[in-house]
């Protein structure tokens, strides 16, 4: 192996020619890239480009038509939800997701589940076994919160908490099931300017964890600051790729925005 090829890190994610239709809809249309080992890479697009249906394609909502989806090499275009999350991939909503009549703690717990020996049936059952997993869990959910900054609310109802919050929990679950790659849809929607600060602090300590970041974002200040590579979709097609520097400076980016009346 030469020193070029060392350099370059394999991909974690690699669809090609992926496409899926709703009806009449071609919300993704042979899209294909991949996703560098240890990079922030991101998806960025007008509404209805079809983000969040590639975020669904890859962490197995539905099926693709057609094209695959390879995670560290392997085929994972057929597998359920919970086999793609065992297998190492999280993600976060566009609508954050969370049990909000659970604890915060609890709902952290929920992402644990994956990697514990009982799992969920066990975990009803409160065999002696059981109950050392169970506080070992609820200490490491608590190190997920002290990772993401909320380990004084671990005790708070999820749906009482700020939405801000509401979604560093949901990052936190994600991380909870140890995941090496890790989809964010939209994780700045609804924040102030500080809180998306932080975020982007947090989500470079994520990738400092190892862990490969696929995001979705709105934000083009965040995005064009934190992402190695960007990939732009509109209407289901993927219209440029490259680094935040190309894409700012591609036309066929900026005609997809205008199109739009961004
Ligand atoms: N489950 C679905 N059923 C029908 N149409 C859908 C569904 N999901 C997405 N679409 C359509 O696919 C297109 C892409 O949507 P989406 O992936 O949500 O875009 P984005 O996340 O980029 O805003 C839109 O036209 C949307 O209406
Ligand atoms: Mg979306």
């Amino acid at each position: 192996m030469n020193a070029q090829e060392e350099e370059k890190p394999a991909p974690v994610l690699e669809l090609d020619r992926v496409s899926k239709s709703f009806g009449g809809v071609r919300a993704a249309q042979e899209v294909s890239f991949s996703v560098a080992s240890g990079h922030i890479h991101a998806l960025i697009g007008p509404n209805g480009a079809g983000k969040t249906t590639l975020f669904n394609l890859i962490t197995g909502i539905y099926p693709a038509d057609d094209g695959s989806v390879l995670f560290e090499g392997r085929d994972v275009g057929r597998l359920e939800v919970y086999e793609r999350v065992a297998a190492g991939i999280a993600r976060t909503f566009q609508n954050v997701e969370l049990f909000t009549g659970m604890s915060v703690l609890e709902n952290v717990m929920v992402g644990l589940h994956v990697r514990t020996r009982c799992g969920f049936f066990g975990a009803l059952a409160k065999w002696p076994w059981v109950r050392r997993e169970e506080e070992q869990a609820r200490g490491t959910a608590l190190d997920w919160l002290k990772f993401v900054g909320l380990e004084k609310m671990a005790e708070s109802q999820a749906g009482d908490l700020p939405f801000g919050w509401q979604r560093l929990v949901e990052i936190a679950r994600a991380l909870a099931s140890r995941p090496r790659l890790l989809l964010l849809d939209e994780p700045a929607a609804g924040l102030n300017a500080r809180e998306t600060r932080d975020l982007g602090v947090l989500l470079r300590q994520i990738r400092t964890r190892g862990v490969t970041l696929l995001l979705v974002e709105h934000d083009m200040s965040l995005t064009m600051e934190i992402s190695d590579r960007i990939v732009v979709l509109d209407q289901g097609r993927k219209i440029a790729e490259g680094t935040p520097r190309e894409i700012q400076a591609d036309e066929k980016v900026l005609a997809a925005y205008l199109g739009q009346g961004e």
